[in-house]
């Protein structure tokens, strides 16, 4: 049977994707977009979109009612590092719009929802690699903050009200189709804009400042198969990993691609939120519980964002 789907933030990086992947899946007409501005024009021609500012829980009711909607995957909020200039407005943005979604599935106006958690959520005290499922999250940033109070508050629905939500913590994501806006690993994206257009980048994150990151085909494949998955009895934010490494790394693959292509390094306050970040993930409870994988490693990642970006390899 064909669920409706509303996804809110359906502008944004991860959410202009997962429409277009949702509708591949579900159908078009299943699919509601939705976001407080227009989203790129392959969303906007395939399918209906509603304009909504999800810290309004009356207006998300009346896009719930008017489609009949089923599903809400929540994809907007405040990245990391825009998030450290306007504290109290990314706290609110991002903590309004999650506990909306969470009582509106309480009041049972929608049966599921998909709230995305991050690696944000883990800070200095936590183990740097192979960071566990379960361990110290003492998060150094008002983002991260704010994804470990959303974490708790979606095991609290969940235990208090049965709300199913589900949610994993996702790395730094790199896509071509739209560019991410505000985070800390945004440069894994920018480096292949400049690669192309001037042949040289200067990261904002020093040259072995290694992340966890993850394609986009990837982050989006968690993200469907994690609300499909029938096995569901506990809440718990997963932890799920693809590849990892430094500004110096990629700028290596790049290279064999782009042979003129070099890369400086002019740290600036990114560079203290990367540090206080897991530098690879444990992912083993996902790919136990709901057999979660990566398809793409750094090399085939490098490929398809030169091509997605039409430079021809
Ligand atoms: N990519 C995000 C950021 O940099 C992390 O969740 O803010």
């Amino acid at each position: 049977m064909a669920k409706t789907i509303l996804v809110i933030g359906s502008s944004g990086q991860i959410g202009t994707e997962l429409v277009l992947k949702l509708r591949q899946i579900y159908g078009n007409e299943n699919v509601i977009a939705s976001d407080i501005r227009v989203a790129n024009y392959e969303v906007m021609k395939s399918g209906p979109f509603e304009i909504l500012d999800a810290t309004k829980k009356r207006d998300i009711l009346k896009v719930i009612k008017k489609y009949k909607v089923k599903q809400v995957y929540l994809m907007a909020a405040m990245l990391s590092a825009i998030a450290e200039k306007h504290p109290h407005k990314a706290w609110s943005l991002n903590m309004t719009t999650l506990l909306n979604v969470l009582d509106l599935a309480k009041e049972k106006a929608i049966k599921q929802v998909f709230w995305p958690s991050s690696i944000a959520v883990f800070g200095s005290s936590s183990p740097k690699q192979n960071t566990p499922q379960e361990t110290i999250m003492a998060p150094s940033t008002v983002y991260g903050i704010s994804k470990v109070a959303g974490e708790n508050w979606c095991a609290y629905y969940h235990d208090k009200y049965g709300v199913d939500v589900r949610s994993v913590r996702y790395p730094g994501i790199i896509s071509y189709k739209t560019v991410p806006g505000g985070g800390t690993t945004d440069y894994a994206v920018e480096i292949f804009h400049e690669a192309i257009k001037n042949e040289s980048y200067t990261s904002f994150l020093n040259a072995n400042s290694t992340l966890p990151m993850m394609y986009m085909g990837d982050a989006i494949d968690a993200t469907v198969n994690i609300m499909r998955h029938e096995k569901f009895d506990k809440y718990t934010s997963y932890n799920i990993a693809a590849i990892s490494f430094s500004p110096k790394e990629i700028a290596k693959v790049i290279k064999k691609f782009i042979p003129k292509f070099s890369i400086n390094y002019k740290s600036d306050d990114r560079q203290a939120i990367a540090d206080s970040w897991p530098q690879s993930i444990d992912d083993k409870q996902a790919k136990r519980d709901w057999n979660w994988n990566y398809n793409f490693d750094l090399e085939s990642l490098v490929k398809l964002m030169l091509n997605g970006l039409n430079y021809k390899i």
